[in-house]
């Protein structure tokens, strides 16, 4: 299949997927090649010949609503982000927490890959903040959509391109090598659940500190899917709690009149944007 092809196919589909084809212009690639495999194993020509199938097999919508799942991510994605996680924004919730007499700070993860971004916030909490906050502990919320990527976090074992961007004493730390893959040490790994959630169905359960939704709604989803889903993520926060986009991401032009939202949030992005 041709990158032209594929553009145009994608252009048709995504909408009908409440999918945004901007989002996709980057990683057209990696759906490109699973497009490409699913019209083999349906032993169709082409993409027409697939749009065709789409109009009378409603089922397949689901399917190619997998296809077009971006699974990309590794540890310490963004360093600027996590370097103002460690050194404004958490201590700030953590603060909040203590003066709550609250004993956790909750954090959640939303599409959470293979467990990358999770587990970078438990080392961080746990080599940087933890002996600051003696009486607080931190609980981890990790959802992602897809079971594969669930399996993958749960056995917490990488290949070092998944880990090579951390900080070498944190690499150092919370993970063991063993033959060529990295296991992260269990210290790393208890304070996280993970669940199989599709944000566009059910959010995790708040009230949460911190919560973060990197590189999924606010990049594939389309403007309207933005705003509800935000409106619902929201619910989640409790007054006061930040919510970490990805660095190319911003809210939907109609998060703008929601005033209430925003004394409730505090959107960090790179560069750090309060
Ligand atoms: C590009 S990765 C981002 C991972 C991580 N947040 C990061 O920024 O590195 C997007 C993740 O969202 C998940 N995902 C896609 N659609 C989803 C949905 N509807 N609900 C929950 N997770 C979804 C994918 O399976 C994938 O693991």
């Amino acid at each position: 299949m041709s990158d032209a092809e594929c553009v145009r196919f994608l252009q048709w589909a995504l909408p009908q997927l409440r999918m945004r084809w901007d989002g996709f212009r980057k990683v057209r690639g990696q759906v490109r090649k699973r497009l490409a495999r699913r019209l083999g194993e349906l032993g169709l020509a082409d993409t027409e010949a697939y749009r065709e199938y789409l109009q009378t097999h409603a089922e397949e919508w689901q399917y190619l609503d997998t296809v077009c799942r971006i699974t990309i991510s590794r540890f310490y994605r963004d360093k600027g982000v996590y370097a103002a996680l460690s050194k404004e924004v958490m201590p700030t919730l953590a603060r909040a927490a203590e003066q709550r007499r609250e004993k956790l700070v909750r954090v959640w993860s939303a599409g959470c890959g293979g467990g990358e971004e999770p587990y970078t916030i438990a080392i961080l909490w746990h080599l940087e903040l933890r002996d600051r906050y003696p009486d607080l502990e931190i609980e981890i919320v990790a959802t992602d959509t897809d079971p594969a990527m669930l399996a993958r976090a749960r056995k917490g074992r990488y290949a070092f391109a998944s880990i090579k961007d951390l900080p070498a004493r944190w690499r150092d730390r919370a993970f063991q090598q063993q033959d060529s893959a990295y296991r992260l040490m269990p210290a790393f790994r208890r304070d996280i659940t993970f669940l199989e959630r599709d944000i566009r169905n059910e959010q995790a359960a708040g009230p949460f500190d911190l919560v973060l939704c990197r590189n999924l709604v606010f990049t594939y989803f389309d403007d309207a899917l933005q705003s509800e889903l935000l409106s619902r993520i929201v619910v989640t926060m409790r007054g006061g709690a930040a919510l970490v986009l990805g660095i190319h991401e911003q809210l939907p032009a109609a998060a703008q009149g929601l005033g209430s939202w925003f004394d409730k949030l505090r959107i960090y992005r790179e560069p750090l944007c309060p």
